[in-house]
């Protein structure tokens, strides 16, 4: 298990859930963004223990009155407890009335909500005072014919305004020497961390996995300096699916 590295999208990703909790209400919306493995969950966990967030985790057909539950379950494990008992309407009241204002609730897989439960979510925020970020694929770049859906989406899109975050994958072999290679094999050559680079792209999930490798064939072989050789063979395995 890699522990968080507090790169430069984390800082980012920061400093827009502050300005989503700063913002006038009915406009403290935010999203996260980004292709699989770029870390996404990673930070929104990270920035949920930072920032005191109460942070939920969508699931494909989750339907609105378990997303309330799970809500109310997750402020409950923030200490503030919340019934989770009742009709969607009572769960929402509930959540509303008891003091969702200036708190910062978080969204993760956010695009396996459906509309009318991410309708709900945004009135949490506008009458209870919540922060929200929602994360996942971006749902805002969606097209949509439904009139009633294209309006929905337009009244999230103004909410959110530029309070968004896309993750991206890690730029430079400086970087990633320093965000994945350093703290497991310390210090690298320009020239290995460049292949890692090269091998992963900057995905942080490919990355993981590289290093993984890197580690194991390190032990296997009795090698004890990582160089590109190690990376190349790594990701050989890799690919190879061994
Ligand atoms: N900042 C980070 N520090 C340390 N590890 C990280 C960081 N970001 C991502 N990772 C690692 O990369 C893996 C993939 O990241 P994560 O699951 O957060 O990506 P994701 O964008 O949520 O992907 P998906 O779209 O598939 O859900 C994580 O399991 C974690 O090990
Ligand atoms: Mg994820």
């Amino acid at each position: 298990m890699t522990d968080f590295v507090e790169t430069v999208m984390a800082g980012r990703a920061r400093l827009m859930c502050e300005t989503v909790i700063a913002a006038p209400r009915y406009s403290r919306l935010g999203q996260i963004t980004g292709d699989p493995g770029t870390g996404k969950t990673s930070v929104t966990n990270w920035l949920t223990e930072e920032l005191g967030a109460i942070r939920i985790e969508a699931w494909a057909g989750m339907k609105e009155k378990t997303c309330l539950q799970e809500l109310a379950h997750a402020f409950a494990k923030a200490g503030y407890p919340i019934d989770e008992s009742g009709t969607s309407n009572t769960l929402i009241q509930r959540l509303i009335r008891h003091g969702t204002e200036g708190k910062l609730i978080i969204i993760d897989e956010a695009n396996h909500l459906r509309w009318p439960t991410l309708e709900m979510l945004r009135s949490i925020s506008d009458i209870g005072g919540a922060g929200l970020v929602i994360a996942g694929t971006d749902l805002l770049a969606k097209k949509f014919t439904h009139p009633q859906i294209r309006v929905f989406l337009e009244q999230f899109r103004q909410r959110v305004g530029t309070k968004k975050v896309v993750m991206q994958p890690v730029q430079d072999a400086g970087e990633i020497a320093a965000y994945v290679l350093a703290p497991r094999f310390g210090s690298v050559t320009q020239k290995s961390a460049t292949a890692f680079l090269k091998k992963t792209g900057g995905n942080w999930r490919f990355a993981v996995a590289l290093a993984d490798a890197c580690e194991r064939l390190m032990s296997n072989e009795g090698i004890e300096k990582l160089d590109e050789r190690v990376v190349e063979t790594a990701a050989a395995w890799m690919a190879g699916g061994s």
